[in-house]
Order: structure tokens, then C-alpha cells, then sequence
């Protein structure tokens, strides 16, 4: 257990699904403060989650919303405030995919995922950002995918939607640099989660033969970048994708 983030409120979008439960876990042994937002989980496994941490000592709260709506975001924002002053750090990490090829992609199924996967993060970031400016101090870590770097099939809403993430990362990052607030973007590849779970096994066989490190990634390796990035010692990098996907893409 490190001290590198005490003192430091941390909100994770996502917090009780695969990765954001990591990069959850991973920031209060680092000694923050941890607001969980969750929304399709059953409310008693979060609460079970929310269990583990307290028991551990750690200062955490459970908040359900629906983040593709702009006024659920403002007004769990603002209770996040009311419950713990602050929030300085922002981890945009909830997401889903409605894998289709175009042909046959709805509508409906576009919009969702650009809802969920890129609005949010616009709405969550411009729900904290002015107090962040006001304190002079902020760390806002969004999370891609190598699918947003280099495209994949079935998946055009899901990529547009992540590498909107990146230009978003690089444009806020310009927008914040002198005020003490750096804005990155993490890019997984293949991680063992819920997500990956539903993608048929012979098609997960075929992907893990071009990885270069030959198997998928475990959820801990993608949150050891995210914590990297929170540290406030990691000042110096800003408007950054740091690629965590074992050599998928370079
Ligand atoms: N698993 C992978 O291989 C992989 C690879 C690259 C990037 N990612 C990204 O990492 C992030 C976490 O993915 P995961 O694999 O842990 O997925 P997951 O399905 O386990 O978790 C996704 C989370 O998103 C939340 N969510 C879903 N709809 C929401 C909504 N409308 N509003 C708010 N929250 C909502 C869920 O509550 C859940 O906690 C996602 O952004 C995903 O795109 C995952």
C-alpha cells in the first residue's frame, strides 16, 4: 500500500465492472478517496463491492446514474462534491460495444455506443472541470481502445467513439496545460473482462495470435497505467495515449 494519491478523491465511471474495479481497487491502496459509479450492475453486488472496501479501511461511495444523460451526470457530480468537497481525479472508464458490421449496424446501435462511450466522457469531464480549474489541480484519464487506434471489424461505432476519446484528450489537454491539470487517454487491447467475455472463443483464439505478447491482457495491467497517469507526479504528461496492449499496435 502506497500513499501516492492520499488526500486525492477519485471518481471511476464504471467502477464495479472488469477494469474499473481494478483501477478502483488499485487507487485506494494508493490512499484516495473513491466515489464508484456503477449503473448495470445489481445493486447488492455493488453494495457487496463497496463491502470489500470499506472493510479494508478505505473511504468509498457508491453512486448509480446513467451517464449518457447530461443531467444525471451534473447531479451525481454535484452530490459526489457535496459528499467528499472534491474530485480530482476523474477516471472515464464506463463503456459498452454493439459489435455489427455497417451494413447492418442500426441506428440505434450507433448512437447508444456513442452515448455511453463518448458523450459521457465529455459530460462526466465538463461536470468536474471548473472545480478543477478553480483548485488548480486535476488529473482526467479517459479510456480507448487499441480499436481507436487502428480500427477493427464490426466495430465502427465502438472505434469512432474511441478514438473521439483521443481527440478529446489531446484538445482538453491544450485547453488545461497551464492550470495544473493533465488530461490522458489509456488504450487496452484485449482484456480479460465481461466485455471480451461475450466475443465468440475461436475469435478470441484468432485475435491472441497476433498479439505479440500472445495472450490477452489481466484487468491490473491496464490500472497500473491509469495510476501511473493519476500520480501527481507524473505532472509532466499531458494530451498522451498510452497504449497498453502488448504489442498489438505500435
Ligand atoms: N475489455 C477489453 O478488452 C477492453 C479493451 C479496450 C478498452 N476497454 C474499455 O475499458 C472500459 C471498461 O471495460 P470492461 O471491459 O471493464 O467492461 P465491463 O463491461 O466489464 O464494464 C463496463 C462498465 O460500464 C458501465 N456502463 C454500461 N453502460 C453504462 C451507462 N449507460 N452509463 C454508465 N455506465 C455504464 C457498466 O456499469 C460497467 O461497469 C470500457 O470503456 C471499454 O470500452 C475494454
Amino acid at each position: 500500500m502506497g500513499d501516492a494519491l492520499k488526500g486525492r478523491v477519485a471518481l471511476v465511471t464504471g467502477a464495479v465492472g472488469g477494469i474499473g474495479q481494478v483501477i478502483a481497487s488499485q487507487m485506494a491502496k494508493e490512499g484516495a478517496a473513491l466515489a464508484l459509479h456503477y449503473l448495470v450492475e445489481p445493486d447488492n453486488v455493488a453494495a457487496d463491492f463497496l463491502k470489500g472496501f470499506t472493510q479494508e479501511g478505505y473511504r468509498a461511495k457508491l453512486y448509480k446514474a446513467d451517464l449518457s444523460k447530461y443531467e444525471a451526470v451534473t447531479a451525481v457530480v454535484d452530490t459526489i462534491i457535496k459528499d467528499f468537497g472534491q474530485i480530482d481525479i476523474l477516471v472515464n472508464n464506463a463503456g459498452i460495444t454493439k459489435d455489427r458490421t455497417l451494413k447492418n449496424m442500426t441506428p440505434d446501435e450507433w448512437e447508444q455506443v456513442i452515448a455511453v462511450d463518448l458523450s459521457s466522457v465529455f459530460y462526466c469531464t465538463k461536470a468536474v472541470i471548473n472545480q478543477m480549474f478553480a483548485r488548480g489541480y486535476g488529473r482526467i484519464i479517459s479510456i480507448s481502445s487499441v480499436v481507436g487506434e487502428k480500427g477493427n471489424v464490426g466495430q465502427t461505432n465502438y472505434a469512432a467513439a474511441k478514438a473521439g476519446i483521443i481527440g478529446f484528450t489531446k484538445s482538453l489537454a491544450l485547453e488545461t496545460a497551464k492550470k495544473g491539470i493533465t488530461v490522458n487517454a489509456v488504450a487496452p487491447g484485449f482484456v480479460k473482462t465481461a466485455m471480451t467475455d461475450k466475443i465468440p472463443k475461436e475469435i478470441i483464439e484468432k485475435i491472441v495470435e497476433t498479439i505479440p505478447v500472445g495472450r490477452m491482457a489481466e484487468p491490473w495491467e491496464i490500472a497500473r497505467a491509469v495510476a501511473f497517469l493519476a500520480d501527481e507526479k507524473s505532472s509532466y504528461v499531458t494530451g498522451q495515449v498510452l497504449s497498453v496492449n502488448g504489442g498489438l499496435y505500435m
